[in-house]
């Protein structure tokens, strides 16, 4: 058996947990939108056409924040051709992911449906083929009260009150060549620039992303963040970065290290930020918008096949189903996440329903939660709070990582990797959440852990998710066969606790103050 020794103090925090960093994804892509949240004519949907199935869902799941529309879909698209009456939208070629877009659900459907889901909305404004303008027009379509030709537009189509809609993404991986108008550095800090300044004096209270690096991996990480973040620094609040995880090598121990590189990529991130700050003397902190993270690998697709499908309108495209093995390597960028509260204030799970995603549908019929839907669920509902800095004492591997995604293929050293990982949050009611993933695929850990300056706490919650069979997973007609489970045996003495994690587990232990 394995022992890990963990410290940690109550006023000993790195940050607080914002209620954004829980936030997910829905784009044009797929069936997320048509056959995902929004399916009119499903047994479920109700009179907008959104499906109470998944509705019921996203709310069990718990995100905060939705992004939306996407994702590469956003930058080749007319937000116009999606408002209005819906028998005069244009269908239009996607060229992002070579499907018909028949715009029967836009924004303001959109801004209905986070209404219903109770979610924070997260637009994103099309910086590849269209600009400032359109950007700035959006803006006034949706928060700018009355009396202007756009907000009387949103008026005139039945949506009399603004959608107040806070935060804005500035393009999406405008890095990337794959990307509709992609841009150089220079050439996309402009345009990030010169739109975020027409859009926040359209709305002052507005909150902005720019782009950073769709991946760690990409040729011209940090010299693209040293050239948007100086131009964008007095414009934008946030920048941005995206990670996928992936199990090409099939080699489960990589793959559960790999959440470890998503640290290495913030802490960097933070400094190339920190240094454009200190080159102006500001005590400007921008602050990180994880806004595309996920595990996907199997289903990636190249252009050369997407054309052989044709124009489809909502394709099952981009469905991996989700193993018991990715459910730990997710839980790993959850503990990420949580130990940069910190910077990473915004964070979207990429995406939502169907498209690499926590929720199946099958379109007509029934609705389940994968397997990654659990870790989410359990950051979500008891990540809220101060998260703790933790001393971890636990015998550690060496590994490497192979990553293929961005125009390069990489492997990458991965050092010390410790097989526990761990995050801890103090909630405001006195208790303490603890979200555990052992990394050993062989053994039993035992956790030694003491939370000082605690009260008495007691256990009120423990969970495990861990499966005999790794590539277990959970599909339409066996939607259970990967769940929480109690976790057995946690025992707490004061404010010291032992438990023992099976063998490549994901555990969540809640504490209360007694
Ligand atoms: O989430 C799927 C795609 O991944 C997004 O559209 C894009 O931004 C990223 O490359």
């Amino acid at each position: 058996m394995r022992k890990a020794n963990v410290l940690m103090d109550r006023d000993f925090a790195i940050g607080h947990t914002d209620p954004r960093l829980f936030g997910a994804f829905v784009e044009h892509l797929g069936r997320c939108v048509y056959g995902g949240i929004y399916e009119p004519g499903h047994p479920t949907a109700d009179k907008s056409g959104f499906r109470g199935d998944v509705l019921a869902l996203v709310r069990e799941l718990g995100p905060t924040i939705i992004r939306y529309p996407g994702g590469n879909f956003v930058s080749g698209y007319n937000w116009e051709d999606g408002v209005g009456p819906v028998d005069r939208r244009p269908a239009r070629l996607d060229l992002a992911w070579f499907s018909t877009e028949p715009n029967k659900f836009g924004t303001n459907e959109f801004i209905d449906w986070c209404k219903a889901a109770e979610v924070e909305p997260m637009m994103a404004v099309n910086l590849g083929t269209r600009g400032g303008d359109a950007a700035r027009n959006l803006v006034e379509y949706c928060n700018h009260p009355g009396g202007s030709a756009w907000s009387d537009l949103r008026r005139a189509h039945g949506w009399e009150k603004p959608h107040n809609v806070r935060f804005w993404c500035l393009g999406n991986e405008m890095d990337g060549p794959w990307q509709m108008e992609h841009k150089s550095a220079d050439a996309y800090g402009t345009i990030a620039r010169e739109a975020a300044k027409m859009m926040r004096w359209v709305d002052p209270t507005i909150e902005l992303a720019a782009c950073g690096s769709s991946g760690r991996n990409m040729p011209t990480f940090g010299q693209w963040e040293d050239a948007v973040i100086e131009h964008t620094f007095d414009h934008a609040e946030y920048i941005s970065l995206h990670t996928y995880l992936n199990n090409y090598k099939q080699d489960a121990a990589s793959f559960l290290a790999s959440s470890d590189l998503m640290d290495n990529f913030i802490d960097e991130v933070v400094a190339l930020a920190d240094a454009v700050a200190a080159k102006r003397r500001s005590s400007k902190r921008m602050m990180l918008s994880f806004d595309e993270w996920n595990v996907w690998y199997r289903t990636r697709r190249n252009r050369a096949d997407r054309v052989k499908e044709g124009w489809p309108v909502a394709p099952s495209i981009l469905e991996e189903i989700y193993t018991m093995e990715d459910a730990l390597a997710f839980g790993g960028a959850c503990i990420s996440l949580l130990n940069h509260a910190d910077r990473v204030r915004t964070a979207c799970l990429a995406q939502l329903v169907n498209a690499i995603a926590p929720i199946m549908t099958e379109t007509g019929g029934s609705a389940w939660r994968q397997t990654i839907f659990f870790p989410f669920a359990h950051m979500s509902r008891l990540g809220r709070g101060k998260v703790l800095r933790t001393q971890v004492e636990s015998d550690t591997y060496d590994s490497s990582y192979f990553d293929p995604r961005g125009i390069q293929e990489f492997t990458f050293p991965v050092s010390n990797v410790a097989y526990l990982k761990i995050a801890a949050v103090a909630g405001e009611a006195g208790g303490l959440s603890l979200f555990m993933l052992n990394r050993d695929l062989k053994q039993e850990m035992e956790v030694s852990l003491e939370a000082r300056s605690f009260g008495r706490l007691i256990v009120s919650e423990a969970l495990e998710l861990c499966h005999d069979d790794l590539q277990a997973t959970n599909t339409r007609d066996a939607a259970g066969r990967v769940k929480p489970e109690p976790l057995q045996g946690v025992a707490i003495d004061g404010t010291r606790m032992r438990a023992t994690l099976k063998p490549a587990s994901w555990n969540v232990v809640h504490l209360s103050a007694q």
